[in-house]
């Protein structure tokens, strides 16, 4: 199966998923910052992983800004799956955080909701993977999570 992961990572966390993600998900799997994902990239892919950290309640700008210029019906029946990273409201123990979390949610869910608008399968739920700060680091054993959400994308 040809697989592409794309993610974008200002501290780094994001992107030690991602590669956590694409060495489960096979050998050799690509795995790129998504401003470096071209269209001719995407071209005969059967799976995309698409990675954010959650930045004000949504995708990063440039992931944003990737999925806006997706070709109509550029994923038709690709495999699509997302995750972002996130912090945990409930940790942060901050109420208007919790509040505003209630009601503008993560990151992953709307990727997902557009790389199926774009023709995408979705194969998994969209996943979050805590940090326990805004710079990281991850929480413990979120690499692990992350594997084992791959797995199930296979599955
Ligand atoms: C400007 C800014 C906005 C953020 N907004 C949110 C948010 O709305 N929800 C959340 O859970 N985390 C938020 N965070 C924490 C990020 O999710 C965290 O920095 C990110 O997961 C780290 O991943 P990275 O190392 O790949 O950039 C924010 C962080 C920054 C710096």
């Amino acid at each position: 199966m040809n697989i592409l992961v794309a993610y974008d990572s200002y501290f780094g966390n994001t992107e030690k998923v991602a590669y956590k993600i694409g060495e489960t998900l096979g050998e050799n799997v690509p795995v790129h910052r998504v401003q470096d994902v071209s269209s001719d990239m995407l071209n005969g892919i059967d799976m995309l992983v698409l990675g954010s950290p959650t930045r004000a309640f949504k995708a990063s700008d440039a992931t944003n800004a990737f999925l806006k210029k997706l070709p109509k019906d550029q994923l038709k029946g690709v495999k699509v799956a997302a995750f972002d990273t996130r912090m945990d409201e409930v940790k942060v123990g901050n109420p208007v955080l919790k509040f505003m979390v209630g009601i503008f949610g993560y990151a992953a869910k709307p990727m997902a909701e557009k790389l199926v608008k774009n023709g995408g399968v979705l194969v998994g739920e969209p996943a979050g993977f805590i940090v326990l700060d805004s710079e990281g680091p991850l929480q413990e054993g979120e690499l692990e999570r992350a594997a084992e959400w791959a797995k199930s994308l296979l599955a």
